[in-house]
């Protein structure tokens, strides 16, 4: 019998059952322990896609979103340096930034008005700068780290995590390898949606991480306007992303859309990027309770492409991740019966959701040592 810990996680077992290609234990997807374990475990401790570049483009630009537990705002001062903060009042913690900003030249808390400058200092506090011991300059926003990579901005809660390009070498090369270089000034914004499911944030990875499904689930959505057959699609897995590529099919028949140049990334624990012939699009993946996720995705249009067909790829993409909403939403519905302690994996067709699996159980084991 191996040693257990306070969570009831019996290491060596789970060891085990992933060798002999099970999945975590379904008790995962829906203990609230577990969900308050992992946000500490993982997504307290790692670099995460907080936004599109677009949002964050000129000076006075402001953005807001929530990564992992914690609020955050993005800001670009008036030197265009992006800063990261919890989006946390010093005062008395109500929320600093409401809403995205443009040309904004300070934050100011709607609650008492303190405000702080661009760069997370404090400017002003109404009637305490005479205060005894009121020091402005250890009032600061509290800092998080801050990275752009390519279109997209990235954010890691601690402020001194190593930067994500030290963190992601094997994936800077990967996406050199593939040609994943979008320039953001050959994209405009068309759609932003948010998309809230009932489910566990590991079913909508798994998921995600698989084309097992695409034929079934998806045959008048990506499987109709991609070639899904997996001797067509290549998949690349290391460090802590997988990359796809899939080749148009010749004669979608649901939508009469397909594309060429198709490469994906999936970066643990939380971004997904998909760029091929028309479009690109990135979704920030949010875990809000062990049975609530939100996953943002921003749809661009690329540089001459015909906008009736960028509004087809919107349609094809959202069916897509409509019907992988609906699919995940029942297994968490059947998980949590807790009948089932462990689903089996088809590794010929789901070694990128074993491969994002082994990621999080380095990171469980990781804490469980800590
Ligand atoms: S909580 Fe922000 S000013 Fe009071
Ligand atoms: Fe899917």
């Amino acid at each position: 019998m191996s040693a257990r810990n306070a969570l009831d996680i019996d290491v060596a077992e789970i060891d085990q059952r992933l060798a002999d290609n099970y999945s975590l234990p379904t008790r995962f997807y829906w203990d609230p322990e577990i969900f308050a374990f992992e946000q500490e475990a993982i997504f307290a401790k790692s670099w995460q896609f907080f936004a599109p570049i677009h949002k964050l483009s000129e000076p006075g630009d402001v953005a807001m979103r929530q990564v992992g537990k914690y609020p955050i705002v993005v800001t670009r001062d008036r030197a265009g340096k992006l800063h990261g903060f919890l989006n946390i009042c010093r005062h008395r913690g109500y929320t600093v930034a409401e809403r995205d900003q443009s040309k904004c030249l300070r934050l100011v808390c709607r609650y008492h008005t303190w405000s702080y400058n661009l760069d997370g200092s404090l400017a002003n506090a109404p009637d305490a700068d005479g205060e005894a011991g009121f020091d402005k300059n250890k009032l600061g926003l509290v800092p998080v780290s801050v990275e752009e990579w390519g279109p997209m901005v990235m954010v890691h809660p601690d402020s001194n995590a190593h930067s994500f390009r030290e963190t992601y070498p094997v994936l800077m090369q990967a996406a050199d390898a593939v040609g994943f270089a979008p320039d953001p000034a050959r994209y405009t914004q068309a759609r932003e949606i948010e998309y809230e499911i009932d489910t566990n944030w590991k079913l909508w990875y798994d998921n995600g991480t698989e084309c097992y499904h695409c034929p079934n689930i998806h045959g008048s959505s990506f499987g109709d306007a991609f070639n899904v057959a997996p001797e067509d699609t290549t998949i690349r897995l290391d460090e802590q992303f997988s990359s796809y590529t899939f080749k148009g099919n010749a004669n979608p028949k649901a939508n009469g859309l397909t594309a060429e140049n198709y490469i994906s990334f999936q970066v643990f624990p939380g971004l997904v990027v998909v760029m091929h012939d028309d479009i690109l699009h990135m979704t920030a993946m949010t875990p809000l309770g062990p049975g609530k996720t939100r996953h943002s995705t921003w749809y661009f249009a690329e540089e001459g492409a015909d906008p009736a067909r960028v509004e087809g790829w919107i349609k094809i993409w959202h069916d897509t991740y409509s019907e992988d909403n609906v699919a995940t939403g029942i297994q968490y519905e059947n998980l949590r019966s807790a009948g089932q302690p462990y689903n089996r994996y088809v590794p010929s067709r789901e070694a990128a959701a074993q491969h994002f699996n082994a990621m999080i159980w380095d990171d469980y084991k990781t804490a469980l040592a800590a």
